[in-house]
């Protein structure tokens, strides 16, 4: 296969190579999967320990609490993988998964899902030793400002996202058009039958038939709720286009 029509695929290192491919076995992402739209690789990062232990973590220097993870078996673990660092002809981005990182946007979605895939490193405990991060040049990806006790639900949300961008996962162009973050802005609100419920009616320009109508209220509405919920998002979008 040549690089111009290589799948695009998702090598996770992990602790718990058995949490995958987990959701991203069922659905949309499952159906793409099952079809080759993508492939995914978890590895155990144990796997890659020396000793007889299996020992993948360590105390930190300078005390605290926690275990940190070693940085002669995360280095390990990533040399045992194809496509990862920078002299390869279709280098993978090699991206350590931690609430330190910067936060996850639409725009670096769309970004890792029009290239060749990623390789995603799941931390545990407090997290991995500084130099291996250094010395791999890793992207440091947050999903949030929250913690979770490891890496694997970030780097499922993270493959599930860029996912659904890959050409033909999703089968029209225009859902993506309005959905929430393109333009900047969250998406309008949705509604279907029955066109009273519990005595709520669906907004009456929705039943009108004036497509202009529509758009101009879902504008009004997009632009309404992320003012009120996302003043971060409101004020890069109202220095820009108001
Ligand atoms: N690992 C633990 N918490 C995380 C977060 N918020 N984002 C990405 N990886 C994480």
């Amino acid at each position: 296969m040549t690089a111009e029509n290589a799948i695009w695929r998702a090598t996770v290192l992990t602790l718990f190579p058995e949490m995958f491919p987990g959701h991203l076995g069922h659905s949309l992402a499952g159906k793409a999967l099952a079809d080759g739209l993508w492939s995914l690789d978890a590895h155990d990062i144990r796997s890659a320990a020396a000793d007889k232990h299996a020992t993948v973590d360590d105390t930190p220097f300078g005390g605290g609490p926690g275990m940190v993870m070693r940085a002669d078996v995360i280095d390990a673990a990533l040399t045992g993988v194809a496509g990862a660092g920078t002299d390869q002809a279709a280098p993978r981005p090699v991206i350590y998964m931690t609430p330190r990182g910067a936060p996850l946007t639409q725009a670096r979605i769309a970004e890792l899902a029009a290239g060749p895939g990623v390789v995603l490193l799941c931390g545990r405990y407090e997290g991995i030793d500084e130099r291996v991060v250094e010395a791999w040049n890793m992207e440091e990806i947050s999903i949030g400002d929250f913690v979770l006790s490891g890496g694997e639900p970030a780097a499922m949300a993270l493959i599930d996202a860029a996912v659904r961008l890959l050409p033909g996962v999703i089968g029209s162009k225009l859902s993506f058009a309005e959905e929430s973050f393109e333009g900047g802005l969250l998406e309008y609100p949705h509604y279907t039958r029955p066109r009273v419920w519990r005595d709520r009616e669906v907004p009456e320009v929705l039943l009108s038939g004036h497509h202009g109508k529509v758009d101009a209220w879902r504008k009004v509405q997009a632009e309404k709720a992320t003012e009120e919920r996302r003043p971060d998002l409101w004020n890069r979008y109202a220095a820009k286009n108001l």
